[in-house]
């Protein structure tokens, strides 16, 4: 059973480009995208969906194309969140996502105190992550506890590194899925998807609905896996 579903949206510029649009329409199709996967992931038994929206290398996209992300992140916030609240949505974020600018950041903080009650599916956004900054980040963290004397760096392990991911609290991924046939990672969930299945699709992200979601979660349940063990 899948309980976490990890997915890299991709292919939002490619399903622009084939229609002649410029980019940005396909990211605010992608918009429809999530919101359609968002509402099929409980019914197909998923707990935990985690979502790579922008990640720590996107900076390098033009200022107009990083403005209109953060519009729309904005604006799906704003206008979804009183259904993502009613339907039992818990939204989180991970990434370095406080580091947005100050009013995004107060509309995220406000819509994931407002939802951290509700236990239906756990929606988890990753904004301004890269795995690496995160791991980064966790190691900073462990120095400066054994510099200040908090932390014996003899007792390290791996429960300390994983308390101080962004991800604590979660179960790691069972499977990430990335869309639009690309065959890589781009710094997504580095440590935490050490033994995640991978499901791949050509399916441009604007393009995927619950049904692509369902075949995806049948395809993992075909899956054998191990662990290491046999
Ligand atoms: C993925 O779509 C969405 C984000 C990275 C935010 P892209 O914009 O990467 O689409 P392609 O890869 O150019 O098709
Ligand atoms: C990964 O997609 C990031 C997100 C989906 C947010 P990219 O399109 O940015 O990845 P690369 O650059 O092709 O590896
Ligand atoms: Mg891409």
């Amino acid at each position: 059973m899948c309980r976490h579903l990890a997915i890299i949206m991709d292919g939002n510029g490619r399903w622009a480009k084939a229609r002649r649009l410029p980019h940005i329409a396909g990211h605010r199709e992608g918009v429809q995208a999530v919101r359609r996967v968002v509402e099929a992931a409980p019914g197909l038994g998923l707990e935990v969906l985690t979502l790579y929206a922008f990640s720590s290398e996107n900076w390098k996209r033009p200022a107009a194309e990083v403005s209109d992300l953060m519009g729309l992140l904005k604006h799906y916030v704003q206008s979804e969140i009183n259904d993502l609240h009613r339907n039992g949505v818990r939204l989180d974020f991970i990434g370095d996502w406080r580091a947005l600018k100050p009013d995004l950041v107060a509309l995220l903080d406000a819509a994931r105190l407002r939802t951290q009650g509700n236990g239906r599916l756990r929606l988890v956004m990753a904004l301004n992550y890269g795995g690496q900054n995160e791991l980064l980040r966790a190691a900073q963290s462990l120095a400066i506890a054994a510099a200040a004397g908090q932390l014996d760096p003899a007792t390290i392990d791996l429960h300390a590194i994983e308390s101080r991911l962004d991800t604590a609290g979660l179960p790691p991924p069972d499977a990430v899925l990335r869309t639009s046939g690309e065959l890589r990672l781009s710094n997504f969930l580095l440590w935490q998807s050490a033994y995640a299945e991978f499901l791949l699709t050509d399916t441009l992200w604007p393009d995927f609905d619950g049904a692509a979601l369902a075949r995806a979660l049948d395809e993992f349940s075909r899956r054998e896996r191990r662990f290491g063990g046999r």
